[in-house]
């Protein structure tokens, strides 16, 4: 399973660029760095060279790809990010045949996973975090997912979003998706173990005993 960040924090994306794959933003994550949308993205592409999700804003399918259009001249890893509607999936089957890359979002249930699919969506995006939130089962979906597309034969890959903890991340890896976007303060924790760090610091204070003998 690869590793994106799911921010449009700069800051954040720059100490884990190294380490991740790509990034997801949406609306409110963009919204909440208070800066230009357009030249976020940008940034985010200049920082990090696999995909990059930017999420269009209009309702319609002509409008979705007219900005799309305007969006994919940023950078050539810019993946347009599209919600889950009727007018969503008829820009997504558009772009698709213009090769351009999609990532579906706000995916809930199986058949609306099928649907982008066959649409020709590179990516989609099931929120795991929102469904376990009321009570409905996030992992499972992953589980379904996976089955779904296999049988499908088809190439979209699953990007397993809203994740809230270490434990998501591990559970959507065993459930078949091909990738997590996580947000920064669950992947600093992804790196971390007490027994890694009782056994670091053990490692180190047996060595400086070791020097100070020698
Ligand atoms: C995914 O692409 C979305 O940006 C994100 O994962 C949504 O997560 P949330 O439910 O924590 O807002």
């Amino acid at each position: 399973m690869e590793f994106f960040l799911d921010t449009a924090n700069t800051a954040d994306i720059e100490q884990y660029k190294d380490l991740i794959a790509g990034v997801t933003t949406n609306p409110s994550l963009i919204a909440r760095e208070g800066r230009d949308f357009k030249t976020v993205v940008k940034e985010i592409t200049n920082l990090v060279p696999g995909p990059i999700s930017a999420e269009v804003t209009a309702t319609t399918a002509p409008e979705m790809i007219a900005q799309a259009h305007e969006l994919v001249k940023l950078a050539p890893n810019v993946v347009i990010k599209i919600p889950m509607t009727v007018e969503g999936l008829k820009a997504v089957k558009q772009l698709h045949a213009e090769n351009i890359n999609t990532n579906v979002t706000l995916i809930f249930s199986l058949s609306q996973g099928l649907l982008a699919a066959s649409a020709g969506a590179t990516y989609i995006s099931p929120f795991i975090g929102r469904l376990d939130d009321i009570g409905a089962d996030g992992t499972k979906l992953i589980q379904e997912l996976r089955q779904g597309l296999d049988n499908a034969k088809v190439s979209t890959k699953i990007i397993a979003a809203s994740i809230r903890s270490v434990k998501h991340v591990e559970k959507v890896a065993l459930a078949g998706a091909d990738i997590a976007t996580i947000p920064t303060a669950v992947f600093s924790k992804l790196f971390e173990h007490p027994l890694t760090e009782k056994g670091l610091a053990a490692f180190m204070q047996d060595w400086d005993n070791f020097k100070e003998k020698r």
